[in-house]
């Protein structure tokens, strides 16, 4: 088994290059599904999950291959609208089939997605919506067998924020007869990106990125080309690697709008950081000032990047009390962290950090992409050597993390096979 081996101590410098979205290349990648014929993605991550949402591509009838940096999809010849269990279960975000092929070909069988470490994903939204907009919906045997003559628009109000959900409906919607109505549709860049997507297909969609959208059925889609969009969480994460190794890092190719929460976050700690354009330039501290965090729907500070600040505060001088509104349970890195010798006190689903001048190396693991990340960022300043297994975690969103921290002075390698 792979694991990631890092000797803490160096203050990262250097510039580090942001990659393409993985939360907006795998909607858009399913949205493929809606024209028939061959769309370029450019600036597509190599990860785990594209590499995923390809082969269930490819299971329905598309060709997929890789073009430098972006993908030629092919779904002129898709005939088969099942995505297996097998698929599902290993990455939740092959449930965004479901909207494009009840779009594109009246039915779908998909699979129930399993479970994952950061909590229970109920899809109860995804089905409450495409059941508005007339699917006839039945689960058997953990799969969603969705039918539908012709897709009506309607009026759709979710409870809470989904990005999911949200990208659903709306790729359902597009060739729906009539007009639909999202009511508290998430507001995140990645859904914005599929919406401009979509638009390029022809769709007729207003309002995307506020609570409220509005999409007038077409008739049907075309191929269409895109790039996308650079990843936010990434940005996070080299922003926060940066500020926890008290190290000056430039990082380029990024959108500074959609990091806000986590620059005012980090500004609240005392770290200074200069944006410009497509960069942000963040400067080291000696110690990190300790600030409480509540996780929350976009343009709040985000579930993904919880994980990481948590990690952060281990560090910081003085104590900080940490909640996630969104996934309440998401806190297995705790556990791990205090391996560390971190001081993370969880109760009722609150952490509560105590800030220690040192962490030191030992054996952690990852349990989740954005837990691993919190585990390298620790191991990144823990005294001696952490070594983190279940690094696949890791390599589902992140493009070769070790290289472009190494590139930064980081003492880090991948073992193993
Ligand atoms: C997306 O997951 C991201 N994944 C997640 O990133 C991210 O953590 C999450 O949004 C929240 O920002 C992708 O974009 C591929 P949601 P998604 O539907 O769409 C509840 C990562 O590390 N909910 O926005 O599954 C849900 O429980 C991953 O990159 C329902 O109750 O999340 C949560 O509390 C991890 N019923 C809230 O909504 C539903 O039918 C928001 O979840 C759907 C969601």
């Amino acid at each position: 088994m792979e694991r990631f081996v890092i000797t803490g101590g160096p203050r990262l410098s250097g510039r580090v290059l942001i990659s393409g979205s993985k939360n907006a290349a795998l909607p858009i990648m399913a949205a493929t599904i809606l024209g028939a014929g061959q769309s370029r993605l450019e600036n597509v991550p190599d990860l785990r999950d594209v590499a995923t949402m390809a082969k269930l591509l490819r299971l329905i009838g598309a060709e997929v291959r890789r073009e430098g940096h972006g993908l030629l999809v092919d779904t002129e010849h898709c005939s088969h609208p099942e995505a297996p269990y097998d698929l599902v279960s290993t990455m939740r975000a092959s449930f965004y089939v479901l909207g494009p092929l009840l779009g594109r070909f009246g039915r779908a069988r998909v699979s129930l997605p399993g479970g994952c470490a950061i909590g229970p994903r109920p899809v109860d939204f995804h089905i409450k919506g495409l059941r508005a907009l007339g699917a006839t919906i039945t689960l058997d045997g953990g799969y969603v067998l969705a039918e539908a003559d012709r897709l009506k628009g309607a009026r759709v109000v979710f409870d809470i924020p989904s990005m999911g959900a949200t990208a659903n409906v709306m790729m359902a919607a597009v060739t729906a007869e009539g007009t639909t109505v999202i009511e508290n549709a998430t507001k995140e860049p990645e859904l914005v990106a599929l919406a401009d997507f979509l638009v390029k297909m022809g769709a007729k969609i207003d309002g995307a990125g506020t609570d409220r959208i509005e999409i007038e059925g077409v008739k049907s889609l075309s191929p269409a080309d895109g790039s996308i969009i650079p990843d936010r969480i990434e940005t996070a994460t080299f922003l926060l690697a940066g500020a926890i190794t008290g190290g000056n890092v430039d990082i380029a190719g990024c959108c500074p709008e959609h990091v806000s929460a986590i620059i005012n976050k980090l500004e609240e700690c005392g770290v200074k950081m200069t944006l410009g354009g497509s960069a942000i330039r963040i400067e080291g501290l000696e110690r990190i000032g300790a600030a409480d965090l509540v996780a929350t729907a976009y343009p709040g500070y985000p579930t993904d990047v919880q994980p990481l600040h948590t990690a952060l505060m281990c560090i910081a001088s003085g104590s900080s009390v940490i909640s996630d509104t969104v996934f309440p349970d998401r806190f297995t890195h705790v556990a791990e962290l205090n391996r560390l010798g971190a001081q993370i006190m969880l109760e009722d689903k609150v952490a509560v950090v105590k800030g220690v001048e040192e962490l030191r190396g030992a054996p952690v693991m990852a349990s989740d992409i954005r837990a691993g990340a919190a585990l390298v960022m620790a191991g990144l300043v823990a005294r001696g050597q952490t070594q983190i297994s279940r690094i696949y975690h890791i390599d589902r969103g992140y493009e070769r993390i070790e290289e472009k921290l190494s590139a930064l002075g980081a003492q880090i390698r991948r073992e193993g096979k």
